[in-house]
């Protein structure tokens, strides 16, 4: 019987021929919206003790919830009409495996769709944008191959979460994602979305953006949604600059943000450094070649900075270290690592290291490895201690490094030859 062609057909006339003769409380259209759903379920992936496997259909669903059928995976609540509609649809990840069925799309007082990790595949279903009191949407870290339809977005008004990251979904965005304008978080890391990157400052609720893992390319974003609070690009193919225009781009409200690992190139406006509320800057794993518009460090204003991290590393950045850093009250993370810096260490660096000071935070972490930087070294370096610093300036271009000193970790420095390309005094 299981087996029969027409078991699907079967089931949902037996189901929905009892539903009827009962007196049904569930919405008949949302009975036969969830049996479509557990149908296009493989059924050997619907394990006992999961959600679905407690899915009777002889019983109505939002009658009978947290007994011994529908004892998880829906919620239901009374509509305008006394009728039970089903509100939220959110499945265990007990590893279900199959298609979602287009007829999600007629849950149409569904708030929450949360599917994530399991292994759903086949197309994310255009019917999603029917979904007109949609509130979270959840289909990460499952399967989902192909664009995503236009018709996608477009009736998301309601939407805040959408979370999709972690699937296998490819092709541009469509622009359509711009009218979820209640959208606060928005999460489609790790799949293999290509394309510019889109402009989304008409999403004027998004708090958090994730683009990360994906192949867009284009120049980093002229325009930011303006409350926008974490930003991540990394791991992408963006090229250019960070240029003047793009920092002035950056919302006032903005706190973290990453464009690591891409093809990023050329100077690094200093500017960055000065934006009002940016905290973590991740700029490693680019092409970047110098610092450019740096000021003095006490024209730049840094004692309004609210950096806590910054990590340029695996770069090419040249320059003598730059002042700014040793100034900035609540920096205790910085990775310099892997760049062309050149030139003696400035002992603010190490003022910085040693802060007992109220007000300025001690550099906790200085990872200068792998530069061109020369000696001497300031005396106050010798007070630095491994319990409170955790330093390196493995692989420069110092006379000597010896290996009692915790932060030369006993490995070499440059050869003198490549050392003279960038310091005139070796
Ligand atoms: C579904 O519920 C009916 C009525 O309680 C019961 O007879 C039937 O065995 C149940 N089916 C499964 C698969 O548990
Ligand atoms: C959605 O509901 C309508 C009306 O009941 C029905 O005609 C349609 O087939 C349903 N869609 C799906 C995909 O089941
Ligand atoms: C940069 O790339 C290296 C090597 O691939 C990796 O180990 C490191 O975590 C990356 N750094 C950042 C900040 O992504
Ligand atoms: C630095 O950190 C402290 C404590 O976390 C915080 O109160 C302060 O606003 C931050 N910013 C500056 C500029 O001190
Ligand atoms: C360290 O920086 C200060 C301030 O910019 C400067 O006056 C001083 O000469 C620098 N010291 C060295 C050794 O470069």
């Amino acid at each position: 019987m299981v087996n029969h062609p027409l078991f699907p057909l079967l089931l949902v006339w037996f189901f929905g021929a009892y539903i009827l003769k009962s007196s049904a409380i569930t919405d008949p259209s949302d009975v036969h919206a969830l049996i479509q759903v557990k149908l296009a379920v493989d059924p050997s992936t619907i394990r006992e003790g999961s959600c679905m496997a407690t899915w009777n259909f002889s019983v109505d669903p939002c009658d009978n919830l947290f007994g011994m059928y529908f004892s998880c995976g829906i919620a239901c609540s009374r509509d305008r009409n006394g009728a039970q509609r089903v509100t939220r649809l959110k499945l265990d990840g007990s590893g279900y495996s199959g298609t979602l069925s287009p007829a999600v799309g007629n849950l149409s007082s569904l708030q929450q769709l949360q599917i994530e990790g399991n292994t759903f595949s086949g197309s994310v279903p255009s019917s999603i944008g029917q979904l007109h009191q949609l509130v979270i949407l959840d289909l990460s870290e499952n399967l989902f191959t192909g664009r995503l339809p236009s018709s996608i977005f477009e009736g998301l008004r309601t939407l805040q979460i959408l979370n999709i990251n972690g699937n296998l979904l490819s092709g541009t965005l469509p622009i359509t994602v711009s009218s979820i304008v209640n959208l606060v978080k928005c999460r489609l890391q790790n799949n293999q979305f290509t394309g510019y990157l889109p402009d989304l400052s008409s999403l004027k609720q998004l708090r958090l953006l994730d683009l990360s893992g994906n192949r867009f390319y284009g120049s980093l974003p002229l325009k930011f949604p303006p409350s926008l609070f974490s930003a991540s690009f990394r791991n992408n193919l963006l090229r250019g600059g960070f240029t003047k225009q793009h920092v002035r781009a950056l919302n006032p409200a903005l706190v973290v943000l990453d464009v690591s690992t891409n093809r990023l190139s050329g100077p690094v406006d200093a500017s960055l450094f000065q934006h009002p509320s940016l905290q973590q800057l991740i700029l490693a794993n680019n092409s970047f070649t110098m610092l450019i518009n740096e000021l003095s460090g006490e024209d730049m204003h840094m004692e309004k900075s609210q950096m806590v991290a910054i990590d340029m590393s695996n770069n090419r950045i040249g320059g003598l270290l730059p002042r700014m850093f040793a100034v900035m009250p609540n920096l205790s993370s910085l990775s310099l690592s892997n760049n062309a810096f050149y030139g003696q260490i400035n002992v603010s660096y190490a003022i910085k290291a040693l802060s007992e000071r109220a007000g300025m935070q001690p550099l906790q972490r200085m990872m200068l490895n792998g530069n061109y930087l020369t000696g001497p070294l300031p005396s106050l370096f010798m007070k630095l201690s491994p319990e409170n610093t955790m330093a390196s300036l493995v692989d420069n271009c110092l006379p000597s490094c010896p290996s009692r000193l915790f932060f030369c970790q006993g490995a070499d420095q440059k050869p003198i030859s490549l050392c003279r390309l960038y310091n005139v005094n070796v």
